[in-house]
């Protein structure tokens, strides 16, 4: 059955693969992303491919801007009932130095922006009375993560808004379930290791018990697994998708 899925963070990474993903399964993908242009790109690439796909530059942190895209959604494409969250981001900084703004900026981004973009999708998987939400966290939010507080913070809301909407909407027809990806090879991931905040992504994948580095398709796999007909009673639950690290 063909559905609307809304995948925030879609232009890169994680976000682009679970569009393919879903895309690939028949749903009609809307692509938010604070980066237009490649959010454009990705779509253009769906379209050609005969998928119905509409591109939103939005910052999931701007409330009426997430809902405007939303309603765009709606319009273009159909009612939301597939949301999956994957716009976020990282930084690296000793406890100390994180500054109050610093601070701020990370919550509204992977905590505030995954609460405003379910929320905005959320009335039409209730008139449903079927949804699937899939937030992605981060496995730092199970283990723990050192200069990373902040973000090990937003993502561990990330997780606990994950439980109670599950809690909440199980009675409607609606899954609600986290992805904490361990190590994965996007950009953003290169980016750090660029830095030099995350060590040569070969060591990682050394270190990895199936010794090698995630892909954004194994998030995508499970994601569009939890996002199936077939996934209906699983809810609540915290799947990491991480080649056998932390837990
Ligand atoms: N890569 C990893 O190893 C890893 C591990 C654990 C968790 N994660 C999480 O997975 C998610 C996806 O990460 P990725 O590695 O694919 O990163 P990525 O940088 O490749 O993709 C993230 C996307 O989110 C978008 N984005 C960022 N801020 C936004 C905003 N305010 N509004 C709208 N879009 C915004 C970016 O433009 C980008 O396209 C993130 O939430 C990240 O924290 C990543």
């Amino acid at each position: 059955m063909s559905r609307v899925a809304v995948v925030t963070g879609a232009a890169s990474g994680m976000g682009l693969a679970v569009a393919q993903h879903l895309a690939a399964v028949g749903h009609r993908i809307a692509l938010f992303d604070l980066d237009g242009d490649g959010a454009t790109q990705a779509a253009e690439e769906l379209q050609a491919t005969g998928v119905a796909a509409a591109a939103m530059k939005v910052d999931v942190t701007d409330r009426a801007a997430v809902d405007d895209a939303t309603e765009r959604a709606r319009r273009e494409l159909g009612p939301v009932e597939i949301i999956v969250t994957s716009a976020g981001f990282d930084e690296f900084q000793s406890f100390t130095d994180i500054t109050p703004a610093a601070w701020e900026r990370m919550l509204a981004v992977n905590l505030t922006g995954t609460f405003n973009c379910v929320q905005a999708a959320i009335p039409d998987m209730l008139a449903a009375g079927w949804g699937r939400i899939v937030t992605i966290s981060s496995s730092s939010a199970q283990s723990g993560a050192a200069r990373m507080a902040h973000y090990v913070a937003s993502k561990g809301g990330v997780v606990g808004l994950t439980k109670a909407l599950a809690v909440e909407y199980a009675p409607n027809g609606i899954t609600v379930n986290t992805i904490p990806p361990g190590f994965i090879d996007t950009p953003m991931a290169r980016r750090a290791e660029a830095r030099g905040d995350l060590p040569n992504i070969d060591a990682i994948a050394a270190r990895t018990p199936v010794r090698r580095a995630g892909t954004p398709d194994d998030i995508a796999a499970a994601c569009a697994f939890l996002c199936s007909e077939e996934a209906g009673y699983i809810t609540g639950q915290a799947i990491g998708v991480n080649g056998g690290w932390y837990l």
